[in-house]
């Protein structure tokens, strides 16, 4: 057998964001992958303990399994920048800026990648007639859809489609989140695309049953949404939309794996936004889109984490 570059991993899952259920269920996953393949594998819960408690002689290698505020946005890479333990998938720069809609659009935007329509407001400069005065502005047509600048997995998502329902909708999230994100809303198809280690892999469809792909269509089978892979494209869009996401990948810099979202309509692709650190759950996509390219979870697991580092 050939020596390994990792002994002992460390997988980093749960904390304390909206999509914690998530990724726990995505750590679980990734801990008995990398078990089958042979690597001495612990789970670390930074709701239970800080981050900087991670046994540092003990750990050769972190798995990052988590999703959403203070796993994806690069503060848990902080801490492992910190204590100099290499880990998986984007550094500190890139999670930050793709996780934060506003910054990873601006970058969208200055590539030449298409994304919706937008606009931000702030909790403290909520008013009804600047928000209606931005949707002119900006030539924004309803149905208009809000979302928190730095959340995941549909939370928080909204569609409106009258300027009275919107104003109630905004008006409850600024409960919860300081900042929102105005979007035109863009029908059409659902397709996300998979980038590993700066490749691209493939580009899945997503067809919800629901009104759009929101938390329950991600992780309810009840809710099922149908995922058609390959999306149903011409090869000239397919190898299109595959382009467009490995220059996205690229323009914010990302490591190991991240999943691009796109919706698709009247030929156009527009990005939604790019994920560092995708899903790895039994419904997720990027292990279905790596399925299909022979690629087993075991193996989609290892990849991932031979592609670990730090900033030297
Ligand atoms: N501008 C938009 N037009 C149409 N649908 C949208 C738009 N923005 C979000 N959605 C729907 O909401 C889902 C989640 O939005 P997204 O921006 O990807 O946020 P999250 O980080 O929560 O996944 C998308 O997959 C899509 O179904
Ligand atoms: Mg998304």
């Amino acid at each position: 057998m050939k020596k390994k570059k990792f002994k002992k991993v460390l997988v980093v899952l749960g904390g304390t964001s909206g999509e914690r259920p998530v990724s726990l269920e995505t750590g679980k996953a990734c801990f008995k992958a990398l078990k089958k393949k042979g690597y001495k594998v612990s789970i670390f819960d930074p709701k239970k303990k800080n981050l900087n408690l991670i046994d540092k002689k003990n750990t050769d290698v972190i798995f990052n399994a988590l999703h959403g505020r203070n796993g994806e946005d690069g503060v848990a890479q902080t801490y492992f920048e910190y204590l100099k333990i290499p880990y998986t998938h984007s550094g500190v720069l890139s999670s930050f800026n793709a996780m934060n809609k506003l910054n990873s659009k601006e970058i969208f935007k200055k590539n030449n990648i298409k994304t919706p329509k937008f606009f931000s407001i702030k909790k403290s400069d909520f008013k009804k007639n600047i928000i209606f005065k931005n949707i002119l502005s900006k030539k924004i047509k309803f149905p208009v859809v809000a979302k928190p600048i730095n959340e995941g997995s549909s939370l928080g998502v909204v569609i409106c489609n009258n300027k009275k329902k919107l104003f109630k909708l905004i008006k409850n999230l600024l409960k919860k989140y300081n900042e929102l994100m105005l979007e035109e809303y863009i029908a059409g198809q659902e397709v996300q695309v998979a980038v590993i280690n700066g490749k691209p892999l493939g580009a899945i469809e997503l067809i919800p049953k629901r009104l759009f792909y929101d938390y329950k269509a991600k992780y309810t089978k009840k809710a099922m949404t149908k995922h058609v892979m390959p999306a149903r494209l011409s090869k000239k869009k397919y190898n299109e939309v595959l382009r467009i996401a490995k220059k996205t990948h690229l323009s914010l810099d990302c490591r190991g794996v991240t999943r691009s979202d796109f919706k698709f309509y009247k030929n156009k692709f527009y990005l939604l936004e790019i994920n560092t650190q995708p899903g790895m759950t039994s419904l997720s996509l990027v292990p279905e889109i790596a399925s299909y390219k022979g690629i087993s979870f075991e193996n989609l697991v290892e990849k991932i984490l031979l592609d670990a580092s730090i900033n030297k």
